[in-house]
């Protein structure tokens, strides 16, 4: 556990604030989707006990080519959900729309990055607008030889193309794995090797600030590397948006604008069987390797369509306007941007920029302008707008919000008092929503209208999730306020089915126990009244500023930079992001004078290996530097004494196994970088 997250714990423990739900009508809403405590408990028991009713007649709220015959077939760790049904998930999100006589309502508001000395841009796509775009880009894929079933690697910043390419792949059937864009090079060569993928789709680059990110010189570099390694990208397709000076390989770079010229505004969507790939997601776990998370059609859309009209009360025809910050690039995009929100009929808002670009005030703005009913947003930005300070809020109409939501990482109590008082004006209800990439959808939250609030805790169990808190030896349910393992023990439509490519992987590290748990891999606690609390990441993830990192990935990196000869990275307090990376390393002799001549050319070096290896945001905040790390007598490194030196603390730990006392007073004395 790092030291924030005990702060949190800290803080939670002493947390007694309750803030009741209040009626729909105060906030301007006609109701409550989940109408009271009672309707809650009563669909959450019905749910559980008979979830082939219920998630069938959710899932028939959706339009399906060819019906189910079976709503789940479960035997741990492996679950059918909505067997023998074929549809497709772009359908839904779109035509389904049409159909119903929405096609000319807004389906998706692009908010683009004041480019320099210009104003912000707008675009405005209703559901026939994008549906067309959508098709074009599904034929342009057809004609570059895209089948069902192959993955195209999408690694673009936050432009409507990145919506539009996720929503062709759906339509065609070609699961996607999208990229962050602020993952480097070598990232994406992990990523599309490991899923055979043979197309990627890009940007020439990206806006951040008013810089640009190189986006297409980082697919050339990875393909570079891919085709040395035998494995030869076949098409890249390249949007532009900055304008930057790029290389062109004849052959295999496309322009978008060149492929969709010509194609019809229209294309059939695939025809999906409900437990067919829709995307691959790779994110980090307790080892170097990212984990390509498998989600599949039926379950998924079933899931996100759900959870995102229950957790933030989405109702059509009301005048919501809903927008999340998250970028596509993570789970939080796909399902809260666009897999939950077209289906439900509530406008979604994509943003390319950042919060403080041109100014702190963006975010108020942006709601102000387009008059925004729910905004979603992670505990990092909040902590970071309490920092800027209210002078950047106050003077902004924030009048049309009514439900808040944050994600990501623990909320500390202070940082949801913020929220609820200077952007809430005190009347929001604020959703804190815990959940994972495997998990592909909201799995503990409050429901507006229907949960109390506690600052700092996500409270209870989405309608469905039969959520517990174990003892990580036996996978006994601990007592009320006991600490423990967070398990969800029966399957829900949205669940993760497989890590691509690695069957034992997948089995090692969510289903080690013989009682079919899903182990969440965070630690929690429930108290007296059944809510949950979030302690942080039980295995060597950490959640920095919302991105989930794995320490293991940044020590691999680290010891790939020939200056390097051991490292250990743990998470540390940090004021913003919450965890911060602290690296501890040990230098070769010959770099070890180096630096004592030039420390900082050293870091830098280190930093930018970092950034080279895994993107710019897994930099090391903290770096020391030491003859020796400390280690147990076999070998092994203490990483519990390494959080304490990180968070500046004695936490008066037993140091019995440590095999040299000496090597921990020299880590606490040297100088952090
Ligand atoms: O540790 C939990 C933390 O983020 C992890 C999942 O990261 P990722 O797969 O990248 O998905 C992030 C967006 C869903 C979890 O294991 N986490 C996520 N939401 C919360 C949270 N921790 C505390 N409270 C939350 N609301």
């Amino acid at each position: 556990m790092t030291d924030p997250e005990r702060q949190n714990i800290e803080s939670s423990l002493h947390e007694t604030r309750v803030f009741p739900p209040r009626p729909a009508a105060e906030l301007g809403m006609s109701h409550w989707v989940v109408d009271g405590r009672e309707d809650y408990r009563e669909q959450h028991r019905r749910a559980i006990e008979d979830p082939e009713r219920f998630w069938g007649a959710v899932a028939s709220e959706l339009d399906w080519f060819e019906p189910f015959s079976r709503v789940l077939d479960w035997k741990a760790p492996d679950a059918k959900w909505f067997d023998g049904g074929v549809t497709n998930v772009c359908h839904n999100a779109l035509d389904r729309q049409i159909a119903a006589g929405h096609g000319d309502e807004v389906a998706l508001i692009w908010e683009g990055e004041p480019t320099p000395g210009g104003q912000p841009e707008v675009l405005r796509f209703t559901y026939r607008e994008l549906h067309a775009e959508v098709c074009r880009f599904a034929r342009a894929l057809d004609a570059l030889g895209v089948k069902k079933g192959d993955v195209v690697t999408i690694y673009m910043g936050m432009v409507p193309e990145l919506a539009i390419a996720v929503l062709a792949c759906a339509r065609i059937g070609a699961p996607h794995s999208v990229i962050f864009g602020g993952f480097s090079a070598q990232a994406i060569v992990d990523r599309v090797q490991d899923a055979s993928s043979q197309v990627i789709v890009t940007c020439d680059g990206s806006w951040r600030r008013g810089g640009v990110v190189p986006l297409k010189a980082n697919v050339d570099q990875a393909c570079a590397t891919l085709e040395a390694k035998g494995h030869p990208v076949r098409d890249v397709v390249v949007v532009r948006r900055v304008g930057n000076d790029v290389d062109w390989h004849a052959g295999r770079d496309k322009e978008w604008s060149d492929l969709v010229a010509d194609q019809a505004p229209d294309r059939a969507p695939e025809p999906m069987a409900a437990e067919d790939m829709l995307f691959l997601l790779y994110t980090s776990g307790s080892t170097g390797k990212p984990k390509g998370i498998v989600h599949t059609t039926g379950g998924y859309m079933v899931w996100t369509y759900f959870t995102a009209r229950a957790t933030f009360n989405l109702l059509p025809d009301e005048g919501q306007v809903y927008w999340c910050t998250a970028d596509i690039g993570w789970i939080t995009g796909h399902s809260y941007i666009l897999y939950g929100l077209l289906p439900n009929r509530v406008p979604t808002i994509m943003y390319e920029g950042a919060p403080n670009a041109p100014d702190e005030g963006r975010f108020w703005e942006i709601i102000e302008r387009h008059k925004v009913t729910h905004f979603y947003t992670a505990p990092t930005a909040i902590r970071a707008f309490m920092k800027w300070g209210d002078k950047h809020v106050t003077g902004k109409d924030l009048s049309s919000l009514k439900v808040l939501g944050t994600v990501g990482e623990p909320i500390n109590p202070e940082a949801w008092a913020w929220y609820h008082r200077v952007i809430g004006r005190e009347r929001c209800p604020i959703v804190d929503t815990w959940w994972q990439t495997e998990t592909g959808g909201h799995m503990l939250t409050p429901l507006p209208g229907v949960t109390a609030t506690k600052p700092g805790s996500c409270t209870t169990p989405m309608i469905g999730v039969d959520a517990a808190i174990v003892d990580a030896g036996t996978f006994r349910e601990v007592e009320p306020g006991g600490g423990g393992l967070l398990v969800i023990r029966r399957p829900w439509p949205g669940m993760l089915r497989g890590i691509h490519g690695d069957r034992q992987r997948f089995v090692d590290t969510y289903w080690h126990n013989d009682r079919g748990y899903y182990v969440a891999g965070d630690g929690a606690r429930q108290d007296e009244d059944g809510f949950f609390w979030i302690m942080g990441r039980v295995d060597d993830v950490i959640n920095v500023s919302g991105h989930r990192i794995g320490t293991m990935e940044v020590e691999s990196a680290l010891v790939g930079h020939p200056a390097v000869v051991e490292a250990a990275v743990v998470g540390m307090p940090h004021e913003i992001k919450g965890t911060g990376i602290a690296a501890f390393c040990t230098l070769e002799p010959h770099w070890a004078a180096k630096f004592d001549a030039d420390p900082k050319a050293v870091t830098d070096a280190l930093r930018a290996h970092v950034a080279k290896e895994i993107g710019p945001f897994a930099k090391p905040d903290a770096l020391r530097f030491a003859d020796g790390l400390p280690k147990t007598r076999s070998g092994k490194i203490m990483r519990r004494l390494l959080r304490d030196v990180a968070a500046g603390i004695d936490g008066h730990q037993d140091t019995t196994t440590l095999e040299d006392r000496g090597v921990l007073e020299n880590l606490r004395a040297c100088q952090v970088y």
